[in-house]
C-alpha cells in the first residue's frame, strides 16, 4: 500500500479534511429525525432501515416505527404480525426478523442495554461492519468508521486512489485510514459528514457538485476528472460458448443425464446437449445415430444463459419422443434438481 495513495492533493494528509467536512455539516446537513438525538435505539432503527433503502422512504417508516415499538423491549416483545405490517413496503423483511432477534439478545446478554463496544454490537444478529461502525461512533462517540459505497467513492476522489472498491481490502484499508484521522468530539458527526457528503455533493453516476464542494481546495481529483474515480475495473471478457440443447419429452417426462465431475455445473444434472449450432437436419442426424426416435418440433429456441466468466448461447429443440432411450435418465420437473441454465428451457 502506497502511502500516496492515501493522501489529499498535494501529498497533504488524509487529516486535512477533518475541520473543513465537520463545520460543514454542522451547517448544511438535512434535518433528518435519527439526527435528533443520539439514543443508540434510535441511531439502530435508523442504520437498518437505510442500508437498502432511499432516505426520503424511511422517514415515515421510521416515525411510524419508533412511535409503535419506542424501546428495546417494546421490539423484543413485539408480534411477528406487528413487525411486518410497520415495514410492509420497505423490502428486504429479513431485515426486521434480525431486528427482533437482535433485541432478544440485548434482553438476554446486555439486560436491554444498547451494549456500546464494537465487537458486541457486531455480534448483534443484522449488524455488519458498517452498521457497527454507524451506531458506536453516532452514538457513542467511538472513533469508529463506517465505510459504506458512498464513503469509498468519496475517499477515492479526494485520493485519487487507484484501488478497485469492490476489493474487501480496499473498504479494510479505507477504514484503517479513516480510524486514524477521528476527531476527539463530534465522532458521529463525522461519520455522517462522510455519509451526507457522499449523498448530497460528491454524487454518484455524472458529475459531482464539486463547486459546492468543502472540500474542493484539498480534493485530488477535482481538478482533474472525479467522475473518473473510484476506478472501475473492466468487466472480464465472458467467453462465447455456443450449443445445441435437446429438450426430449416423453409424456411428462424429459431426458436428462450427469454432467462431468470436473468443471462448470460439475456432477449437476443437464439437458442432454452438443457443442455449436446444430441444423435442424444435423439434429435429425444425430437422432438417428443414437436410436431416438421422435419428431423434432417446428422452431429451435435461442436462449442465453450468464455466468460469471462463460455465456452459454443455447439453441433448444423440443423433441416429441416415441419411448425412453436408455441412454439418458427420464424425469419429470419436480423429481431433480437442475440448474437453472436448463430449467429455463424446460416449458
Ligand atoms: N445512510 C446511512 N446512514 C445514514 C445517516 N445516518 N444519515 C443519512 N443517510 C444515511
Ligand atoms: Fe467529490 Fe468534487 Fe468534493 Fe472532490 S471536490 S470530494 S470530487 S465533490
Amino acid at each position: 500500500m502506497k502511502d500516496s495513495n492515501w493522501t489529499l492533493k498535494d501529498s497533504r494528509p488524509l487529516g486535512e479534511m477533518v475541520a473543513p467536512l465537520l463545520s460543514w455539516y454542522r451547517q448544511n446537513q438535512r434535518i433528518l429525525p435519527w439526527r435528533e438525538n443520539t439514543d443508540p435505539y434510535r441511531v439502530w432503527i435508523s442504520e437498518i432501515m437505510l442500508q437498502q433503502t432511499r432516505v426520503d422512504t424511511v422517514i415515515p417508516y421510521y416515525l411510524r416505527f419508533l412511535a409503535a415499538l419506542p424501546d428495546i423491549r417494546s421490539l423484543a416483545e413485539a408480534p411477528e404480525e406487528q413487525l411486518l405490517k410497520l415495514w410492509e413496503g420497505l423490502g428486504y423483511y429479513s431485515r426486521v426478523r434480525n431486528l427482533q432477534r437482535a433485541a432478544k439478545q440485548i434482553v438476554e446478554r446486555h439486560g436491554g442495554v444498547f451494549p456500546s463496544g464494537f465487537d458486541e454490537v457486531r455480534r448483534l444478529t443484522g449488524i455488519g461492519d458498517y452498521t457497527a461502525g454507524a451506531i458506536c461512533s453516532i452514538a457513542f462517540s467511538q472513533p469508529t468508521p463506517a465505510v459504506d459505497g458512498n464513503v469509498l467513492r468519496v475517499i477515492s476522489r479526494l485520493c485519487k486512489n487507484p484501488y478497485d472498491i469492490k476489493e474487501a481490502t480496499t473498504k479494510k484499508q479505507v477504514t484503517e485510514q479513516l480510524a486514524k484521522i477521528y476527531p476527539d468530539e463530534g465522532r458521529g458527526d463525522f461519520t455522517q459528514s462522510l455519509m451526507e457528503l457522499g449523498a448530497i455533493v460528491c454524487l454518484p453516476n455524472g458529475a459531482p457538485l464539486c463547486d459546492r464542494c468543502p472540500l474542493k481546495a484539498l480534493c485530488a481529483a477535482a481538478d482533474d476528472d472525479p467522475t473518473q474515480y473510484p476506478i472501475v475495473p473492466p468487466k472480464p471478457v465472458k467467453k462465447i460458448v455456443p450449443m445445441t440443447v435437446f429438450c426430449l419429452r416423453h409424456g411428462d417426462r424429459f431426458a436428462v443425464r450427469k454432467r462431468p465431475q470436473n468443471g462448470l455445473l460439475a456432477g449437476l444434472w443437464e439437458l442432454p446437449n452438443l457443442d455449436g449450432t446444430l441444423s435442424e437436419k444435423a439434429v435429425s442426424d444425430y437422432l438417428q445415430a443414437h436410436s431416438i426416435h421422435g419428431t423434432v418440433e417446428a422452431k429451435p429456441r435461442k436462449k442465453k444463459h450468464i455466468f460469471t466468466h462463460i455465456e452459454w448461447q443455447m439453441l433448444c429443440y423440443d423433441i416429441v419422443c416415441a419411448e425412453e432411450s436408455p441412454e439418458f435418465c427420464w424425469v419429470t420437473a419436480d423429481e431433480i434438481a437442475l440448474p437453472t441454465a436448463f430449467k429455463k428451457l424446460i416449458k
